[in-house]
């Protein structure tokens, strides 16, 4: 099989796509297979066309590699690869699409406004944003309605900190979500299909140094400690595992899916949203949860990659 790995790309998280495209080439080249790294540039869909690879697997992130653009490329050309198709990630994309999905389901996320940059000028700021406080409260947390890696993201705790929350928010997308700020324990839930169905990989539990799991946090090295599986009790555990695959479910993925949530103090999990191309970087959250899972994380590729080129 001649395997395509894509990588890097134009969004803000090319830096993140070009390290989890190098551990993806390495890991399948550690399993024995025929793997080449790619960037996602114009010149993509001559080397498509002209040799047409067996696979290929997305470990772009952000808008092109997340927002179905480059499925629908890869449909278009007919080359299977590894993941949801372009409608699904479409949807997963869009962080206020997805939680109309998820809550339509019956699944808790947090509640949202969505708020578009146009309309936030329209009315006045302040008016919008004191509106928006009276119907979550405090804390929020701010983030761009599209967007991954915690890039233009913050907690906003009290309401004199919220504009500059927005700013930094709409530096990345014309459309921010504020959410209510749901206190508990971060946890990533991986979500990958071998061929008997969809099963959720042990729970990591996030514990940033600082508190806050940003970009920082996410990508460096001794920022972020984690536990896996993570501390719950079995019974929690294994409401978070049935909700994870619920929510890959409702949103209709397939193959792999990373799910973020919030256990509060009760117990009960608030997913935060579902990545379609999780990262797969040496600070990652999914092959974190391989490992945890007894699994190699070159043979999960590999088996996704021989189902996807089929
Ligand atoms: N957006 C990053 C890559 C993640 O979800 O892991
Ligand atoms: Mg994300």
């Amino acid at each position: 099989l001649h395997v395509l790995v894509l990588a890097g790309g134009l969004s803000y998280e090319r830096d993140v796509s070009l390290r989890s495209g190098r551990r993806v080439l390495d890991a399948l080249r550690a399993v024995g297979m025929q793997a080449e790294l790619r960037d996602a540039d114009v010149a993509l869909l001559p080397a498509l066309t002209a040799d047409p690879p067996d696979a290929v697997v997305i470990a772009l992130h952000g808008a092109t590699g997340e927002d179905g653009s480059l499925r629908g490329v890869l449909d278009l050309c007919g080359v299977p690869y590894v993941g949801c198709d372009a409608r699904a990630s479409r949807l997963a994309w869009d962080k206020p699409s997805a939680k109309a999905v998820l809550r339509e389901a019956g699944i808790a996320t947090p509640d949202w406004v969505a708020l578009p940059h146009d309309r936030f000028s329209e009315l006045g700021a302040v008016a919008v944003l004191d509106r928006i406080v009276d119907r979550l409260g405090l804390p929020l947390m701010v983030k761009p309605a599209q967007g991954g890696s915690g890039l233009g993201a913050a907690v906003v705790r009290d309401a004199a900190s919220l504009p500059a929350a927005m700013v930094g928010c709409f530096a990345y997308d014309s459309t921010a979500l504020v959410e209510r700020y749901v206190p508990g324990m971060d946890v990533a839930v991986s979500v990958v299909d071998l061929g008997d169905g969809p099963q959720a990989l042990p729970a990591v539990e996030i514990v940033p140094r600082n508190g806050v799991y940003d970009y920082a946090a996410r990508y460096t090295a001794g920022r972020t400690t984690w536990h896996t599986p993570a501390r719950l009790e079995p019974a929690v555990a294994e409401a978070v595992a049935q909700v994870a695959l619920a929510a890959h479910a409702a949103l209709g993925l397939r193959d792999l899916s990373r799910v973020d949530l919030i256990v509060d103090s009760t117990g009960q999990p608030h997913v935060l949203e579902v990545n379609v191309s999780p990262g797969m970087t040496e600070t990652s959250l999914l092959p974190l949860a391989v490992q945890a899972a007894g699994l190699d994380f070159g043979r999960v590729i590999g088996n996704l990659v021989a189902r996807a080129a089929g």
